[in-house]
């Protein structure tokens, strides 16, 4: 029986281009779409942009275009990684989109005609100068506990305290710096702790095969918590970038109420756009709803949505799969850490996508795991295993058929008992179930050692050794055929990971696109393949370099437009501004030149933390190296460490420059009087 099936992935906010976290999240779901397609079923596979909520509009307030354009902007980016990726969207709309206000408003309307919406007056911290009420993240200030300034409103990175923003001494709004005042406004919740939500989502969370026991058991701990679950705080006061909420002028959905609805309004549009009927298909018991999603949505997901859909009477989800997130090397992913890899810049130094969905896959399980990008091990599974053992078996066998039988095959030999092609038939229904359940890294695993028995039979039979005597053809005939037909059953395991290979080799061997169905379907006797192609080079290490590669720091001060013989004065600054900037005496160790730089020089400061520090300095124009060693100069200590063309620089050395270099091009670096120490902070 074919399945109907509608997979999402999470709504990214548009506030920002995609980065590699999200591409995996993409090549995970993509993956298990295609499996199904190769199995027969109807798949409906769409995402959206997640339009709405306050860092959206105040980022598109800040660029001074309206929201409405700013998230424009961000979706037209979307479709150049989408694609690079092979990511096969049926569908790629936004949580602002006609669809979605219609099905928010409709949601809100049936939860509340249930009873399920309540409201109450709360009072909340509110920004004078700005006239609105401040999220929580845009309110700073003293933590309650150690007095430790700049801390954010739930908790201290000082003494690691937790309190309520309205606990923090002197709050200013990280807005306009202006000091919030209280302010009460009505809110609207939906009702988590009615007694039949608690008891539904217990049933729905708990339900077999539903979620991954990971994912069941934190349910089951949020909802026999202490005091279960709260009701949850839907509505947000204007000015808000998001949905009306129906008669109560000048309030909005909370972003989080309407971005799940976005998934069922990008199915809509979808629908609508294609002529299908959506309410039937939705209205369909045997639909299936399956959302992908990363570990730190969770609560969203299995919590929120589940119950909103179903006291609104709308079919709730079959499944919500949840992943981990990816480091780089072991580290999160961070722009100025140098491992932001951008997923652009990856396919611009022209590494090959498939090279990426293959290690992904081959690192991903069902659980919640994190999973590292890692290079040596990337290069080891894309040359070792995918170039090593699949694609060589097409061009070991390939050639042959082509410049001595003119590219025909012969499958006269392929009775049932023919144990060799049997073996890989036989693996085939594990296979698709490792990738049914997600288990992608055993599924390939298990192709791999499909791909090793194949390698076998090569060295076995000698195919270069047969060809040397004329009267071994029909021998070399059959076992090249032989090798290309399992090189098609193996590119069937691995068509879902490789969807752009699998078409290469398709064209190649002139076949219809493969199914599951095919394993059992040789090539025919007889059939005529193209000439053989190279499939895919092998990854070279070196190619890493120029994806973690950063651009040069510019050395250059800014040039200001001049309204007297010195640079304009920057804005004025609070002393508590000042203070953010760490800066200490630093003696330098150790200076020299950078092979390959023609502004940096490459600093050892010793800042009395018992390490030493490696920063680039753009001065080289100014000072040979070894005039700068033994003197004591002043660093920026606390500069987030960012990665250079020729390694990381650990902070920033001051030093003076005129505005209009050009004129006037000297730089004098800063020398700290004699007494001072490495390690003390200047204040
Ligand atoms: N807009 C919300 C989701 C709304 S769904 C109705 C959101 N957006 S997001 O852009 O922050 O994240 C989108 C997806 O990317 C989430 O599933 C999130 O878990 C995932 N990832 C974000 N960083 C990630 C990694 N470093 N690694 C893997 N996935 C990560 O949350
Ligand atoms: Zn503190």
């Amino acid at each position: 029986m074919t399945r109907k099936l509608f997979v999402t992935t999470a709504l990214p906010y548009a506030n920002a281009p995609f980065h590699l976290g999200h591409i995996m999240e993409y090549i995970q779901a993509d993956i298990w779409v295609r499996h199904q397609r190769m199995s027969g079923n109807e798949v409906h596979f769409v995402g959206a942009d997640d339009a709405h909520g306050a860092p959206i509009m105040i980022a598109a307030e800040k660029a001074g275009i309206s929201p409405q354009e700013f998230v424009g902007k961000i979706a037209a980016g979307r479709k150049q990684y989408l694609d690079g990726f092979h990511i096969q969207f049926d569908n790629w709309h936004s949580t602002d989109g006609p669809e979605n206000h219609a099905l928010s408003q409709d949601i809100y309307r049936k939860l509340k005609a249930a009873g399920f919406i309540t409201s109450k007056t709360i009072e909340q911290f509110y920004d004078p100068v700005k006239n609105m009420f401040l999220p929580d993240r845009y309110i700073k200030g003293e933590c309650p506990k150690c007095g430790a300034k700049d801390q954010y409103g739930d908790s201290c990175e000082v003494c690691s305290a937790v309190y309520a923003p309205t606990e923090l001494k002197n709050p200013y709004s990280t807005l306009t710096g202006a000091t919030p005042v209280m302010k009460s406004s009505e809110h609207f919740f939906f009702q988590l702790s009615n007694q039949k939500c608690v008891d539904f989502l217990r049933g729905w969370a708990l339900q077999d095969n539903r979620l991954q026991s990971e994912v069941a058991n934190k349910c089951k701990e949020w909802l026999e918590g202490d005091g279960g679950l709260g009701d949850w705080d839907i509505s947000r006061d204007a000015p808000y970038f998001g949905i009306e909420i129906p008669d109560q002028p000048g309030k909005y959905f909370y972003v989080w109420l309407d971005a799940p609805v976005g998934y069922l309004a990008s199915l809509k549009n979808y629908f609508n756009k294609t002529g299908r009927d959506f309410d039937a298909f939705m209205a369909d018991p045997t639909t299936e709803q399956i959302h992908f999603i990363g570990k730190d949505i969770t609560y969203f997901h299995t919590l929120f949505w589940p119950a909103m859909l179903k006291f609104s009477g709308y079919k709730t989800p079959d499944n919500v799969y949840a992943h981990g997130f990816v480091t780089v090397s072991g580290e999160k992913m961070s722009k100025s850490r140098g491992t932001g890899i951008s997923p652009l810049r990856y396919l611009e130094i022209g590494m090959n996508p498939e090279w990426l969905r293959y290690y992904f896959a081959a690192k991903l399980n069902a659980k919640v795991e994190d999973l590292d990008l890692n290079p040596d091990d990337f290069v080891a599974r894309v040359n070792s295993d995918l170039i090593g053992k699949y694609i060589n078996i097409a061009s070991r066998a390939a050639g042959f058929i082509t410049k001595r039988f003119d590219g025909v095959v012969t499958s006269d030999w392929a009775t049932a008992d023919d144990a060799f092609i049997q073996h890989l038939r036989h693996a085939a229904p594990e296979i698709k179930a490792l990738f049914e359940s997600r288990e992608y890294g055993k599924a390939l695993r298990a192709a791999m050692e499909q791909a090793d028995l194949v390698n076998a039979y090569v060295d076995a039979n000698k195919p270069w050794e047969l060809a040397k005597k004329p009267e071994n053809d029909a021998k070399l005939q059959e076992v090249c055929s032989r090798l290309l037909e399992a090189f098609r059953i193996l590119t069937i395991f691995l068509k879902p990971v490789l969807p752009q290979l699998a078409a290469q080799v398709e064209a190649q061997l002139d076949i219809a696109p493969l199914q599951w169905a095919n394993v059992n379907t040789p090539i025919p006797h007889q059939h005529k393949i193209h000439p053989y192609a190279h499939l895919m080079q092998r990854v070279d290490i070196k190619i890493f370099d120029q994806l973690f590669d950063a651009p040069v720091a510019d050395a250059a001060p800014a040039t200001e437009e001049k309204t007297s013989d010195i640079e304009a004065l920057a804005e004025e600054i609070k002393i508590d501004d000042f203070a953010k900037v760490d800066l200490r005496i630093a003696k330098i160790v150790n200076c020299e030149h950078v092979d390959g730089s023609d502004k940096l020089l490459r600093l050892t400061l010793d800042v009395g933390e018992g390490r030493t520090r490696n920063v680039f300095s753009g001065i080289k124009s100014a000072y040979q190296p070894e005039q700068l060693i033994g003197k004591f100069t002043v660093m920026v200590a606390n500069l987030a460490p960012r990665k250079m063309k020729f390694g990381m620089s650990e902070g920033m050395v001051l030093a003076a420059s005129a505005a209009d270099e050009k004129a006037n091009p000297g730089l004098y670096i800063l020398e700290a009087w004699p007494g001072a120490q490495p390690g003390m902070r200047v204040r």
